[in-house]
């Protein structure tokens, strides 16, 4: 009997050094020390055995068993390696190979434009002025000399933030244009002269459509001084636009009408792709629209905190996204706010 345990011991150990993986090992355990396994059958079959035999061979066969459990135990240990050193062989990481390159953004076309602007009027001595988007009726409206009872309202559709009609000059909004830094510009400045542009996003609740957006920048204009003329207007605006669209633009000057400035004027050039001729694009007239101007109202000065008997100014206000349609032949002005990356790589 004693013969018998031996060779169960060596046949299992004989077995469990060719085990090399989980399966086989599972496999194994079944074999050799589950309930059906030759070991525990021997176990189970001790009261058959004579009285003076049954200590000897329980001793033995409880021997076995302790053997085996030890070596299985050793065994699940090595496979367990063993997969971890396969693993690590096969998945190697080569860690002298270079990277992934990370891809370097860059400007937003916008960004770019507005930089170039800012650089362009830099040079004519204008500082940048920033406002709020976030606006009062009072400053968007009422401080420009546009009452709440004056039609001119109609001529910017507005994303009112309250009620107009409860909050009256208290209501707040989303500026319609840049034009209210104008007044905080001229509050913050007085009583120097001012030379700034004001750029930023307006907000207009329109229908959205490959023409006109919700939002869009501007670049306002403001010169307070001195004796300034309507000439100085029109030769910044000359000066710019050549800057801006080439040395060889020709500019008009048209009267226009707004409530803060007086008098006003639309600023044309002529039409960038056919150069005057009349084409699609500027709609057979030969001129593009570049920006609303004029002489700043003298209800608009004093607002600001200067006398208009001895100061006098003017303002412009610039539309940005437009004249990059044009310059890049975009045909959908929903582009610049689409995030589509195809489109932003090109700039
Ligand atoms: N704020 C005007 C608009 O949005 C443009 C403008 C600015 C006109 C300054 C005159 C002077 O239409």
């Amino acid at each position: 009997m004693d013969n018998h345990l031996d060779a169960i011991q060596t046949e299992a150990l004989a077995v469990l050094a060719s085990v090399h993986d989980q399966a086989a090992l599972r496999e194994w355990h079944a074999a050799h020390l589950a309930k059906k396994s030759p070991l525990m059958l021997a176990l189970g079959d001790l009261g058959k055995l004579p009285k003076e035999q049954r200590a000897e061979i329980g001793r033995r066969g409880n021997e076995v068993k302790r053997t085996l459990e030890a070596a299985y135990g050793e065994k699940e240990q090595a496979v367990q390696a063993e997969a971890l050193a396969r693993s690590l062989g096969e998945n190697a990481v080569d860690v002298t190979l270079p990277g992934r390159q990370p891809r370097p953004g860059h400007l937003h076309i916008s960004t770019q434009t507005l930089r170039h602007i800012y650089q362009v009027f830099g040079e004519m001595g204008f500082q940048v002025y920033e406002a709020p988007d976030v606006e009062t009726d009072e400053f968007n409206f009422g401080l420009l000399n546009i009452p709440p009872y004056h039609p001119a309202r109609d001529m910017w559709d507005t994303f009112w933030l309250d009620n107009p009609q409860g909050g009256g000059s208290r209501g707040t909004l989303l500026r319609t244009h840049t034009s209210p830094g104008q007044i905080r510009a001229m509050r913050e400045m007085v009583p120097n002269p001012v030379r700034v542009i004001l750029p930023g996003k307006v907000y207009r609740y329109e229908q959205i459509t490959a023409r006109s957006e919700h939002q869009f920048y501007q670049i306002e204009g403001l010169a307070v001084g001195h004796g300034i003329t309507l000439a100085d207007l029109k030769g910044t605006m000359l000066n710019a636009i050549h800057r801006l669209y080439g040395a060889d633009r020709t500019v008009r000057f048209r009267g226009s009408y707004f409530p803060f400035t007086e008098p006003s004027v639309e600023v044309d050039m002529d039409c960038v792709l056919c150069n005057g001729v009349g084409c699609r694009v500027c709609k057979y007239t030969g001129w593009l629209e570049v920006s609303g101007a004029g002489m700043v109202h003298p209800v608009v000065l004093r607002n600001g905190g200067y006398s208009p008997d001895e100061w006098s100014g003017f303002a412009f206000g610039m539309g940005m996204e437009r004249s990059l349609l044009l310059k890049y032949s975009i045909d959908d002005i929903r582009m610049f706010y689409g995030n589509d990356l195809r489109f932003l790589r090109q700039f």
